[in-house]
C-alpha cells in the first residue's frame, strides 16, 4: 500500500500514467483494465482538486511494431500511425480521459531520450563493448530477436522466438537458438560482431536497494519479493542499443564511434515517452502552459502497470532516473486478465477487442466489474461473464442504479424539484464517514473496497426510501423531506463514484442541472429543480455462447508405432494424451506414412471416439489426417502442452462419445495448410493447427 498518497495538499502536481501501448495491433479487454484503472484513479484525483494529468502515449519504436508493420505491408511509422488514433477512439469509447495521448516517435521524445544519453555518457554510465549478433547475409541485415527463430537451448522446444522461450518461458538471446532461422527469408543466419552501447545498470544496485527498502517506496509485497530475487541473482549491465535498419531514433555519435548508425533500444525511449508527452502537453499549452519539471521533479508520479514489464520498470527506468536525479516514481502492478478462469484466447471465443466488447455491453459496466476487483494486489482478475452479467444487473443496475434511479424519478414525477430535506444527523454522520472510507479506498487505489463502500451507502439510501413509505402520503410534508434527504444522498453518491462511472454520473448530475462536481460538493443541504434522468443502467441479456463441435480435439503424442498383427494395411500406436492418459489406437495410415514418421509427432486425436475393436485390437481414440488422395498430412502442432484440446474459433468441444458415423459427416478441411470447419479455424490456445503436404481443399477424416 502507499504508505500516504500526499493528497492532502490540493497544490501538488501529479502525474498518473498507464503503459504506453505498442502500436501494433487492437487494444482489448486485457489491455484496458490498467487504462479503466489508472483512469479511476486520475478522476478521483482530480475530483479531490488535485492539479493531476492522466498521461499516455503510443509505443512506436522497435520490432513489435516492425514486424506487424512489415506482415500489414506498410512503413513502420504509417503504421504506428494508424494505431495511434485507433487507440485513442477505443479509450475514449471507455470513457478513458487522458489529458495527452501522445506518441514516442516525437521531436520530444527525441530530445529528451538525447538528454538522458548524454547525461548517462557525462557520468560514465555508458561504455561500448563488442558483442555477436545474429546476421542474415541473404536479408543483409542484423536480426532482432523476433526476427529469428529456432529451437530453445534449455528445454528443446521447436521453432521459439529469440527474446523468449514460450514453452518454458525463459528469456534468450537470438544467439544462443540451437539452429536458428532467419524469420525473413527462412535460411540459416550467421553470427558476425558488432559494437553495442551499455548502461551501467550494475553500478545503481545500491541506490536501488535503498530505494527498495525505504517505506516510501510503497512497493506491493509480491514486488519487493521479486526485487529482492533480481537482485540477489546480481544486475547485468543492460544493452540500450539496436543495429539498423531499425524503427527508432539515432543514437548521436554512434557512426563516428562505432562506424555505422546505432538505434537507441525501444525499451530505452519507451518510459522516457512518458516525460515527454508531460512536456508536450505543457509546451503545446493544452490548458494553459506549464512546465513537465513542476511534476516530474517536484510533484508526485504514479505509473500502473503489469506484472510482465516489472524488470524495466522498477530496475532499469528507476536506475535511468536517479542517473539524471528525477525522484523515482511510485509504482503499481496488476495481474493478467483470465476470462471465464483461462488465458483469453481467440479460438475459445473469449479474445475481445475493445470495438467487440462494445458491441455487446455498455463500457461502464466493464468499468465497474474491473474496479469491483482491482484492490492493488498482483493477482489475476478474471472475467467471468456469467458474474459480469450478474455484477450488472444484480449489484451495478439492481443496487446502484436503481436506489439513484427510483429516488430521482420520484422526485422529478411528484415534486419537480427539493424544497425540503429531514433533518436526519444521525444516519449523515454514518454516510459521511462512509463517503471518507471511500475516499481512503480510492488513495489507496483499493477500488474493490471502494465499490463495496459505495454499495453500503446505496443500501442504506434503499431501506430508508422503502420505510419511509413515501408513496403512501406523497404529499405530506414527511414524504417531500424523506425523499428530499433521498435525493441529497443521491447526489454525493453519484459524485463519489464518478471516478468509476463517469457516464453514469454526468446523467445524474444532468438531472440536478449542476455543472461541476468535485469532492467538496458532499453536503446534504442541495435544494433545487430536479428533471427525470436518463435510464443510467443498461442490463444485459446474453453472456457469450460458445457454439459445440462433437468432437473432443485433443493434443497427444505418439509414443510407440507397430504393425498391427492381423491387418496389413494398419497400425497400432500407443498415444500420450497428457491427463486424458494413454490410449491404443489404431490407424489405417501404413500405405502413406512411415512409422518413423510417425513416432514422436504431437498430433491432433478425437479423443472421444467410442472405443471400438479393429480386426481384434482396441482403438482407444482417433487420429485426424488430411487426405488431398495423393499424400497424407498429420495436424500437427508444436507449443501445445501433451493433453491440451484444440478448438475451432468460437467453438467449444464437446465431451460425449461419438460414433465413426457421426464423425463422418463432419466436413472439416484443409486451407492454406490451416484446418477449417464452417469458415472457423483449428487452434489450441498456444497456436494454430498446421498440416503440411496436402494441397487446399483436402477433407480432414
Ligand atoms: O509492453 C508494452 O506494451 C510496452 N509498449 C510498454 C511500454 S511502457 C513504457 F515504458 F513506455
Ligand atoms: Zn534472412
Amino acid at each position: 500500500m502507499p504508505r500516504k498518497t500526499n493528497s492532502d495538499k490540493n497544490s501538488e502536481k501529479i502525474i498518473v500514467t498507464a503503459a504506453l501501448p505498442y502500436a501494433n495491433g487492437s487494444i482489448h479487454i486485457g489491455h484496458l483494465l490498467e487504462y479503466i484503472q489508472a483512469d479511476i484513479f486520475s478522476r478521483f484525483l482530480k475530483l479531490t482538486g488535485k492539479d493531476a494529468l492522466y498521461i499516455c502515449a503510443s509505443d512506436m519504436h522497435g520490432t513489435p511494431v516492425e514486424v506487424n508493420a512489415q506482415k500489414a505491408g506498410k512503413e513502420p511509422e504509417k503504421f504506428a500511425l494508424e494505431y495511434w488514433k485507433e487507440h485513442q477512439e477505443d479509450f475514449m469509447r471507455f470513457f478513458i480521459l487522458f489529458d495527452n495521448y501522445y506518441k514516442t516517435h516525437s521531436p520530444e521524445n527525441r530530445e529528451l531520450a538525447e538528454y538522458f544519453f548524454a547525461e548517462l555518457k557525462k557520468k560514465k554510465y555508458i561504455y561500448r563493448k563488442k558483442i555477436r549478433v545474429i546476421y542474415c547475409p541473404y536479408c543483409a541485415r542484423s536480426l532482432p530477436d523476433r526476427f529469428v527463430r529456432g529451437t530453445c537451448p534449455l528445454c528443446s522446444a521447436v521453432e521459439q522466438y529469440g527474446d523468449v522461450c514460450e514453452n518454458c518461458g525463459n528469456a534468450l538471446k537470438g544467439v544462443d537458438l540451437i539452429n536458428p532461422k532467419c524469420s525473413l527469408c527462412g535460411r540459416t543466419p550467421n553470427q558476425k560482431e558488432s559494437e553495442h552501447y551499455f548502461f551501467r545498470l550494475s553500478a545503481f544496485a545500491d541506490k536501488l536497494k535503498k530505494w527498495m527498502k525505504s517505506p516510501d517506496s510503497g512497493l506491493q509485497p509480491e514486488v519487493l519479493h521479486w526485487l529482492n530475487g533480481w537482485m540477489e541473482k546480481g544486475l547485468e549491465d543492460w544493452c540500450i542499443s539496436r543495429d539498423g535498419p531499425y524503427f527508432g531514433f539515432v543514437i548521436p555519435d554512434s557512426e563516428k564511434e562505432c562506424g555505422e548508425k546505432k538505434y537507441f533500444y525501444v525499451w530505452l525511449d519507451a518510459p522516457i515517452g512518458y516525460i515527454s508527452s508531460t512536456k508536450n502537453y505543457c509546451e503545446s499549452g493544452k490548458s494553459g502552459k506549464c512546465n513537465w519539471k513542476d511534476y516530474w521533479h517536484k510533484g508526485q508520479v504514479y505509473h500502473l502497470i503489469g506484472k510482465d514489464i516489472s524488470y524495466f520498470h522498477f530496475l532499469f527506468w528507476p536506475a535511468l532516473l536517479m542517473a539524471v536525479n528525477i525522484p523515482v516514481p511510485k509504482l503499481t502492478v496488476h495481474g493478467f486478465i483470465t476470462v471465464n478462469g483461462e488465458k483469453m484466447s481467440k479460438s475459445r471465443g473469449t479474445f475481445f477487442t475493445a470495438k467487440d466488447f462494445l458491441k455487446l455491453y455498455p463500457a461502464e459496466a466493464l468499468r465497474f466489474y474491473y474496479a469491483s476487483h482491482l484492490d492493488r494486489s498482483v493477482v489475476d482478475v478474471d472475467l467471468n461473464f456469467e458474474d459480469f452479467k450478474a455484477v450488472t444487473n444484480n449489484v451495478l443496475m439492481g443496487n446502484l442504479g436503481n436506489f439513484c434511479y427510483r429516488v430521482l424519478s420520484f422526485a422529478a414525477k411528484n415534486y419537480g424539484k427539493v424544497g425540503m430535506i429531514a433533518v436526519e444527523k444521525e444516519h449523515e454522520k454514518e454516510i459521511l464517514k462512509l463517503i471518507d472510507l471511500v475516499k481512503r479506498h480510492y488513495e489507496q487505489q483499493d477500488f474493490k473496497s471502494a465499490v463495496k463502500t459505495v454499495l453500503q451507502i446505496s443500501d442504506q439510501g434503499n431501506s430508508y426510501f422503502q420505510q419511509a413509505e413515501v408513496w403512501k402520503n406523497k404529499d405530506s410534508k414527511e414524504a417531500k423531506a424523506a425523499v428530499g434527504w433521498c435525493v441529497n444522498l443521491v447526489r454525493n453518491l453519484a459524485m463519489v463514484v464518478s471516478p468509476i462511472l463517469p457516464e453514469f454520473s454526468m446523467k445524474l448530475q444532468t438531472a440536478f442541472g449542476e455543472k461541476k462536481w468535485s469532492w467538496g460538493s458532499v453536503d446534504f443541504s442541495w435544494k433545487g429543480k430536479i428533471v427525470q434522468p436518463e435510464m443510467v443502467v443498461q442490463k444485459i441479456e446474453k453472456v457469450p455462447s460458445q457454439a459445440v463441435f462433437p468432437l473432443q480435439l485433443t493434443v497427444g503424442k505418439i509414443l510407440d508405432v507397430k504393425d498391427h498383427p492381423n491387418a496389413d494395411s494398419l497400425y497400432v500406436l500407443s498415444v500420450d494424451l497428457g491427463e486424458k492418459g494413454k490410449r491404443q489406437v489404431v490407424a489405417g495410415l501404413k500405405k502413406y506414412l512411415p512409422a518413423k514418421s510417425l513416432l514422436n509427432k504431437t498430433v491432433v486425436f478425437c479423443a472421444n471416439m467410442k472405443p471400438a475393436k479393429i480386426r481384434g485390437e482396441l482403438s482407444e481414440a482417433m487420429i485426424l489426417v488430411a487426405d488431398d488422395g495423393q499424400n497424407v498430412g498429420l495436424l500437427e502442432v508444436q507449443k501445445t502442452p501433451i493433453g491440451k484440446e484444440a478448438c475451432f474459433t468460437g467453438m467449444e468441444n464437446c465431451k460425449k462419445e461419438v460414433t465413426f458415423e457421426e464423425f463422418k459427416k463432419l466436413q472439416m478441411l484443409v486451407r492454406g495448410c490451416r484446418v477449417m470447419f464452417d469458415g472457423k479455424k483449428l487452434a489450441s490456445v498456444n497456436e494454430d493447427v498446421v498440416v503440411r503436404d496436402v494441397v487446399d481443399g483436402a477433407p480432414v477424416r
